[in-house]
C-alpha cells in the first residue's frame, strides 16, 4: 500500500494482513512513525495525559486537538490519520458533533475521525458519515467515561455488558464506521467480535484475535514509565536513556567539557 486508505484497512482484514497503529501528537513523532510503516496514526486525546499531563482525556480542548493533528498530518507520506474527537466536542447533540469533526478534517487535514460510545451517540455517527466523514469507533474501556466506570480496569467481563458491547460494534459497522476499537476487555469477547464484523476492528489489551493493535507511542518507546498495564509491550527504555543523556549534558556543561574547541566557532 502506497498510501492507506480506509479501503486499504478492509483489504487488510479480507487478506488476513494486521494493521499496525500506534499514536503521535506532533510533526517530528509522526515523521518517524510514518517513515516506519505504520499504517494508522491516531491523534489519540491521550494527548491530554502524554502531552498536557492532564490525570485523563477530559480536559483538552477541540482546538487542542486541531494544532496536533495539523502538525502530524503535516509529516505524512503515507498512514492514514485518525483524530479523536474530545470529550464535550460532540457529546450534546449530531449537529455539534458535525461541526466538531468538520472543524477537525477543514482545520487539519486528518482523514478520519473517532468517537467514544455506542448506541447514545448512533445519531451523531450517522450525521458525520453522511457528511462524507469517515468514523472509526471505540468501544470497552473508553477513558472519556472513567468518572462513570470509575475505574480503569478491565470492561464487559460480565455477559451483560458483553452483550451491550457485541449490539453496538454491529450497529456501528451497520451505520457505516470504517473501523472499531476495542479497549481493555478479554481476548475471547473481541476476538469474537472480529469474527461477528466485516469492517477491522483493532485492539488495544484487547488479545491477538482482532485485526489490528494499537499503542499509545511513548508508552511503548519507555518514555513513559508511571503507567504500567498487562497489555503494554515497551520497546525501548527511552525514560532512562534520556534520563542518562540529558545528566550527562548537564555534567558536561558544568565540568565545561561541552563545548569542546571542535565543538565552538
Ligand atoms: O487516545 C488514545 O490514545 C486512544 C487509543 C488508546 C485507542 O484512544
Ligand atoms: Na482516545
Amino acid at each position: 500500500y502506497k498510501r492507506i486508505t480506509v479501503k486499504s484497512l478492509v483489504d487488510m482484514k479480507n487478506t488476513g494482513e494486521k494493521i499496525s497503529m500506534l499514536t503521535a501528537y506532533d510533526y517530528t513523532m509522526a515523521k518517524i512513525v510514518d517513515g516506519a510503516g505504520i499504517d494508522v496514526i491516531l491523534v489519540g486525546d491521550s494527548a491530554s495525559n502524554v502531552m498536557a499531563g492532564h490525570e485523563t482525556t477530559l480536559p483538552i480542548t477541540l482546538d487542542q486537538m486541531i494544532y496536533h493533528a495539523s502538525s502530524v498530518v503535516r509529516a505524512i507520506d503515507r498512514a492514514l490519520v485518525v483524530v479523536d474527537l474530545p470529550f464535550g466536542s460532540y457529546q450534546s447533540d449530531p449537529k455539534e458533533a458535525l461541526r466538531s469533526a468538520i472543524r477537525i478534517m477543514k482545520e487539519s487535514g486528518g482523514h478520519a475521525v473517532k468517537l467514544e460510545g455506542g448506541k447514545e451517540i448512533k445519531e451523531s455517527i450517522k450525521r458525520i458519515l453522511n457528511a462524507g466523514i469517515p468514523v472509526m469507533g471505540h468501544l470497552g474501556l473508553t477513558p472519556q467515561s472513567i468518572y462513570k466506570f470509575g475505574t480503569y480496569t478491565v470492561r464487559a467481563k460480565e455477559e451483560e455488558e458483553a452483550e451491550q458491547l457485541i449490539a453496538n460494534a454491529k450497529m456501528l459497522e451497520k451505520i457505516g464506521c470504517f473501523a472499531i476499537v476495542l479497549e481493555k476487555i478479554p481476548a475471547k469477547l473481541a476476538s469474537q467480535v472480529a469474527k461477528a464484523l466485516t469492517i477491522p476492528v483493532i485492539g488495544i489489551g484487547a488479545g491477538s484475535g482482532v485485526d489490528g493493535q494499537v499503542l499509545v507511542l511513548h508508552d511503548m518507546i519507555g518514555m513513559t514509565h508511571e503507567f504500567n498495564p498487562r497489555f503494554l509491550r515497551r520497546y525501548m527504555n527511552l525514560y532512562e536513556e534520556m534520563t542518562t543523556a540529558i545528566s550527562q549534558y548537564a555534567a558536561d556543561v558544568k565540568a565545561v567539557s561541552f563545548p569542546n574547541e571542535n565543538e565552538q566557532y
